[in-house]
């Protein structure tokens, strides 16, 4: 038995306009995909890394990783990426051997996530549960409004909500048996492209919510890139201190 994270690094980065698929767009001199995968490795929960990257980049990305701190006695695989994020994460848990039983579904662009978050949601999944995603508070206030702007029902109850982030943990059959559901019967193509704990809870898969970081927040827009730049910034002077 062992835990397999399928790293999913395959998109565009159209909103990061930065000219090159977000994943190999370069941070502190290393693109988002090795702080991410270095981070995954160095929660060394993982026996298996399979990359999920566009298609043609599969030995470099493998390049670039082997080399990691932490690699070291995980099996490595690189794989080409869909269309979608779901048929990413389909194409990564696909290359996943017969022994891995606990699944770790991680995006890239979250390239600053903790080791410990990812180590927590394991543990999450190997002490029982059958989905796991971490989520944080919601700080800002939140409105529902209709296609024009106009506010619909009073302010949300934002104690209630969280931003859900990645690693999303599960036990292998659930996340398979999820996606095979969302192939067979083509579900709403937003639900199904971001988030896998939305499949697996339309199999009636109880969802566990454990505490996310706000160091695992996605890099989406130019303006996420300042501010992995300032946490990584601030990593280096937490180091050069303790
Ligand atoms: O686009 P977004 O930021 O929501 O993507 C989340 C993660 O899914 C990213 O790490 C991205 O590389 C990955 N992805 C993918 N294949 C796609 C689309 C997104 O691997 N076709």
């Amino acid at each position: 038995m062992s835990t397999g994270c399928v790293l999913v690094a395959a998109g565009s980065g159209t909103r990061l306009a930065a000219g090159s698929p977000k994943a190999f767009v370069v941070l502190d001199g290393r693109p988002l995909l090795v702080h991410a995968a270095e981070r995954v490795l160095r929660s060394g929960v993982c026996q298996h890394l399979v990359l999920v990257v566009p298609d043609g980049r599969q030995d470099e990305s493998t390049a670039l990783v082997s080399g990691l701190a932490g690699a070291e006695g995980v099996v490595l695989r690189a794989v080409a990426g869909g269309a979608d994020r779901r048929s990413s994460v389909a194409a990564g848990l696909a290359a996943l051997p017969a022994d891995v039983d606990v699944v770790l579904v991680h995006d890239a662009a979250r390239c600053l996530t903790p080791p410990e978050q990812v180590a927590e949601v394991e543990r999450a999944v190997r002490t029982g549960a059958a989905a796991v995603v971490p989520g944080v508070p919601v700080s800002d206030t939140v409105r529902a409004v209709d296609v024009e702007g106009v506010p619909r029902g009073g302010p949300i109850d934002r104690t209630s909500l969280r931003l859900v982030q990645t690693p999303q943990g599960f036990r292998r059959e659930v996340i398979e048996r999820a996606h095979a559901l969302a192939s067979e019967h083509g579900l709403p193509a937003a639900l199904a492209a971001t988030d896998d704990a939305s499949l697996a809870e339309l199999l009636g898969a109880p969802v566990t919510v454990v505490p996310g970081r706000e160091e695992a927040f996605k890099v989406t827009r130019p303006l996420d890139l300042a501010l992995a730049t300032a946490v990584l910034a601030q990593e280096r002077a937490a180091g050069a201190t303790s």
